[in-house]
């Protein structure tokens, strides 16, 4: 098995630590296997839909990361036609939380929570995608 070294922050290898330990992994290659399995299986799903879809995305992101409020603001504007709306909470004064209401086609709402996940910066992506039927059926 080929080997390959990442780079987590001490926060959260001490968080991948205490889940292994919980769930009962054998070592941390095998929950970030897992993890890797997971997130796949995800974007496979996400590509058998299809057709008009909205999707409501909430982001966090490290309130000191101004540059994270940045990219997401550019990426938004590059989206104009899928984002309906969006807005920005503080939660507490260590996180940014970003919603995005979303709407269009299933690949292009997709192709958007893909690019703010690989976003550096950014500790959670989360999404709800609801199918919006056709006008005739
Ligand atoms: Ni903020």
């Amino acid at each position: 098995m080929p080997v390959i070294s990442i780079s987590l922050s001490s926060k959260l290898l001490r968080k991948l630590d205490m889940f292994m330990r919980d769930k009962g992994y054998s070592s941390r290659s095998e929950a970030i296997r897992d993890g890797i399995r997971d997130l796949l299986a995800e974007f496979e799903l996400s590509k058998l839909e299809k057709g008009k879809v909205t999707a409501t995305i909430t982001v966090i992101s490290a309130h000191e990361r101004h540059d994270v409020d940045q990219r997401l603001m550019r990426l938004r504007h590059e989206h104009d036609e899928i984002v309906s709306a969006d807005m920005h909470i503080h939660l507490g004064r260590e996180y940014c939380l970003e919603v995005f209401i979303t709407r269009g086609e299933a690949e292009k709402v997709l192709g958007f929570i893909s690019k703010i996940r690989a976003m550096r910066g950014i500790q959670q992506v989360k999404y709800t995608m609801v199918p919006l039927l056709d006008e005739n059926t």
